[in-house]
């Protein structure tokens, strides 16, 4: 949450600022503010709501001859958005932007206070600014201040601060949250990640943890303990245009239609030439794999429901124990950890605060860990001892898609993996999983992508419901709790999953005459099961749409609605539906009219805990 930026070089920095902002609002859209040095002066512009606000305030009072700056969208942590609680902040000499939680702010407010400090917003972040300030008023040393505030900090973050008497200067720091350092032909850069550079350059240095940077017009130093060096400028293979929409209406729809390449990408370098399952460019050898006796994924929201797709992969083909834990519950409920167990911790963003601490526990206790990720470079990769980037490219929308797709087809590949480094299935098996996995499954998804129509139809059966239910039993149910969360997120229509069987024990009361159930079909053997389910409902007024296998004949009276899944094989089966169910959230959203890619209170990459 929250997307910071800073620049300094030759150039204008406003336009910069606000062209990066508009890529970075994906991280957080309450507030929006810029500060921008002209000559000694430093203007602070920032108010509540989005760039579009921003960008007026600056046509009214333009600022010129700026090329230093820094930038801000916000995810408000601490007090509500307002003008007054917009970054950046200022404090004495200090101005700055934050992207993170100081958890002992409380303390120092009260310490600075009782020095006198007068604080204007209810932020932790104006606290922070006002104890570097209060460390520069003694040192007279913009490194050394923020040396000394940050030892007495707790929790996370990473700054963008501009110091007065320090012309063309940017000072950055970061702990626990994210931050990139970059060099482009006119000048330097700062921000909370890639994409947001990406219009300007593609030469980046990812910062680590308590690293301080100095950014001048002339180069960048760096600090960490007592070493001082040069950055190691690395080059993205990112595009500015795989940070635009391409085309599309939104985000979501582009990346929604990005997922059959997506998936190709994320697995065909871990086939080896014989077709077979291999991570060895992840240097993972299947030795490695024959010593997992057990796994335990940790994630949070979709990232972990893909964790749910990985239960039953894992389980069915490559027999290994597998548990799903919530990562914002796993430290304080940990479960037991006997020997042979392998943590997996899987995050598109690679920043997820609740995802990070539990794999930081998981390393406190020795535990082997990997990180399924697919923001390359990012905390949570570096951290884990083990990586496996998704590849699936920059995810803008909020709501995941391609994200959540790559790490269910990872998850799938390392089932296939294993269960071949165990002799558990033939040379034959596992090559027919990789096939699947790499061709039937993107083709299929592309046919899905052609029935837009059936879920426009189904998405407008669901408008001016309150409540809606998706139903499903095994893999299926895993199924619902995506579906259900991508209708929440971004159509604010509520929706529960449920195990198709479990309804009748309680939560059946809820249906109502036209109550809408969707029900999920991918798995042949169950449908009977489910079926009986369908009935039950149906008997009860639901309105139901059913998304099912096309070589299971569904009686009319089963549903209103069906939605027929390719069957050239059980992966291209369950990612077909994944389809369906976003699809069916998409158009939902888009006839409620709501804000898809920025949907009300939520951030894509959700860096406090
Ligand atoms: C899903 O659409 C979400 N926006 C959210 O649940 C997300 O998957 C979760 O916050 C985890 O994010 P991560 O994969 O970046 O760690
Ligand atoms: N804690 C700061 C605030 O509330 C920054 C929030 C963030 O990083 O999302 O403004």
């Amino acid at each position: 949450m929250c997307g910071i930026i800073g620049y300094t070089g030759t150039d204008n920095a406003v336009p910069k600022m606000i062209k990066g902002l508009t890529v970075l609002e994906y991280r957080g859209y309450d507030s929006v503010g810029i500060a921008a040095q002209v000559g000694k002066k430093t203007e602070l512009v920032k108010c509540k709501g989005r760039i579009g606000s921003l960008e007026e305030k600056l046509l009214v009072n333009p600022i010129e001859n700026c090329s230093c700056a820094i930038g801000h969208t916000r995810w408000a942590t601490h007090g509500g958005p307002s003008d007054a609680n917009a970054h950046p902040h200022r404090a004495g000499n200090v101005v700055l932007v934050h992207n993170g939680i100081i958890e002992n702010y409380k303390e120092l407010k009260e310490e600075l206070s009782a020095k006198g400090a007068k604080f204007l917003s209810e932020t932790d972040t104006e606290v922070a600014a006002a104890l570097i300030n209060d460390c520069y008023q003694s040192c007279k040393d913009p490194i050394a201040a923020i040396r000394q505030a940050t030892a007495r900090m707790k929790g996370a973050f990473a700054f963008g601060i501009l110091f007065d008497g320090y012309e063309g200067e940017v000072f950055v720091i970061r702990r626990g949250s994210p931050l990139i350092l970059a060099r482009g032909k006119d000048g330097y850069y700062l921000a909370s990640d890639m994409t947001a550079l990406l219009p300007f350059t593609k030469e980046y240095c990812a910062m680590r943890e308590d690293q301080i940077a100095h950014l001048t017009r002339q180069g960048v130093t760096c600090y960490h303990n007592d070493k001082v060096f040069e950055p190691e400028w690395k080059v993205t293979n990112m595009t500015p245009e795989s940070a635009q929409k391409g085309g599309y209406s939104h985000f979501m729809l582009k990346e929604i239609h990005e997922q059959p390449e997506a998936v190709l990408k994320s697995i065909s370098p871990r086939i080896n030439k014989a077709g077979l399952p291999d991570f060895s460019c992840d240097n993972i050898t299947p030795d490695f794999w024959k010593q997992v006796k057990n796994i335990q994924i940790v994630a949070c929201g979709s990232a972990m429901h893909a964790g749910m797709v990985g239960i039953r992969v894992l389980e069915d083909i490559a027999k290994i124990p597998t548990t799903v834990h919530i990562a914002s519950e796993y430290r304080y409920h940990p479960p037991l950890m006997p020997d042979g167990t392998l943590v997996v911790v899987i995050s598109q963003s690679g920043e997820t605060a609740d995802t990070l601490a539990a794999l930081r526990y998981a390393k406190s206790l020795g535990v082997p860990t990997l990180g399924i990720v697919n923001a390359v470079e990012t905390t949570i990769a570096r951290e884990a001892d083990r990586r496996i980037y998704t590849y699936a490219g920059p995810e803008i929308a909020v709501a995941t898609t391609k994200g959540y797709c790559t790490q269910a087809s990872v998850l799938w590949m390392i089932a296939a993996a294993i269960a071949h480094a165990r002799g558990l299935i033939s040379d034959a098996s596992a090559k027919e999983i990789v096939n699947s996995l790499a061709k039937e499954v993107p083709a299929a998804m592309e046919k899905m992508l052609e029935q837009k129509d059936l879920f426009h139809k189904i998405a407008k059966s669901l408008v001016g419901h309150e409540h809606v239910f998706y139903i499903g039993r095994g893999m299926d149910y895993a199924l619902s709790m995506e579906a259900s969360l991508k209708l929440k997120e971004i159509s604010y229509i509520h929706c529960e999953a449920y195990a198709a069987g479990e309804l009748k024990h309680g939560t059946i009361s809820l249906i109502e005459p036209g109550t809408p159930v969707l029900a999920i079909s991918t798995e042949a053997d169950l449908f009977d099961k489910t079926e009986s389910n369908i009935r039950e409902v149906r008997s009860r007024g639901a309105q139901v749409t059913l998304i099912c296998r096309e070589d299971i004949p569904v009686r009319k009276e089963s549903a209103d609605e069906v939605v027929s899944l390719p069957v050239s094989s059980p992966a291209a089966t369950v990612f077909s539906a994944l389809i369906a169910i976003q699809y069916i959230a998409f158009e939902t959203a888009s006839m409620l009219g709501c804000d898809i890619d920025r949907p009300r209170n939520l951030a894509k990459s959700v860096t406090v805990e």
